[in-house]
């Protein structure tokens, strides 16, 4: 961890963390949509053209595009890519891809971020495992995120989940907390162990997102200075979800009020 890792993390008001909710349902909305569109014979650049209207349409801003110059408004990251894979018309979606859909929105000055993997047609059956461990580390990684635990605790569950099944976890890219800005305090690494850190608190929103490789974590940015790939081409899955951490333990701010986040018969 860096010299960030002790700065000051929000606590949010119920009502704050009510109006992060908007812009995380913005957000979830807006990724059901990518996912149906994500089909044979899509470009990767037609699915943003799309999640760019409709963010607009609700009246919100779609938060990647031009963050640090991110050229587009969603990461759509193919197979052995891992995140921040950028849109263009050249990359058309093909039955048997895997597709990292990763979105952003903020909506009356608050921010909500999200993640999704989803096959394209039929996918081999090594590729529907690696979404239900990644799935299943985030929902493990959720259920870590209660108060008086520590941000370690977040990433062990999902280094310890995602070991067992024999898949490797990304390093060079952590989870961070979020609300008034993208990316604020702390940052949540998806390794470590549990009892370290700093303390979790009722009010902190994080976006909690684990990136699991089938192969090596090992993982490098092509000449685009943004796409990250396996160093050894293995497959690549991420899932994200903004959680806000309540009295009652964590709560998802990216699914519908109600959801659990694992679908039924999914996830481990
Ligand atoms: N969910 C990612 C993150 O939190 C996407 C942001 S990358 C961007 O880092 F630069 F494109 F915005
Ligand atoms: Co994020």
């Amino acid at each position: 961890m860096d010299a960030h890792a002790r700065e000051r993390i929000a606590l949010r008001s119920r009502d704050e963390i009510a109006r992060i909710r908007e812009a995380c349902l913005v957000v979830h909305d807006i990724l059901r949509e990518l996912a149906a569109a994500a089909v044979p014979g899509v470009s990767t650049a037609e699915l943003d053209r799309l999640a760019e209207a409709r963010t607009r349409a609700r009246g919100a801003e779609p938060a990647f595009l031009g963050y640090h110059g991110y050229p587009a408004s969603v990461c759509i990251s193919v197979n052995e890519q891992v995140v921040h894979g950028i849109p263009s018309p050249h990359r058309v979606l093909r039955e048997g891809d895997l597709v990292g859909l990763d979105f952003g929105v903020v909506l009356g000055g608050f921010y909500g971020d999200s993640a999704i993997t989803v096959p394209v047609g039929r996918i081999p059956e090594a590729a529907r495992r690696l979404i239900e461990v990644t799935e299943g580390a985030l929902a493990a990684a959720v259920a870590a995120a209660r108060p008086e635990g520590r941000v370690g605790d977040i990433g062990a569950a999902v280094q310890a989940h995602v070991e067992a099944r024999g898949f490797s976890v990304v390093r060079d890219f952590v989870g961070h907390g979020i609300g008034r800005r993208l990316h604020e305090p702390p940052q949540v690494p998806n390794y470590g162990s549990p009892g370290t850190g700093q303390r979790l608190r009722t009010g902190m929103v994080l976006a909690i997102e684990p990136m699991v490789n089938a192969g090596r974590f090992e993982v490098e940015t092509l000449d685009d200075g943004w796409t990250a790939v396996t160093q050894d081409g293995s497959l690549s899955a991420h899932f994200e979800h903004t959680v806000a951490i309540t009295d009652d333990g964590p709560e998802i701010l990216t699914l519908p009020e109600g959801a659990t986040g694992v679908p039924p018969g999914r996830g481990g």
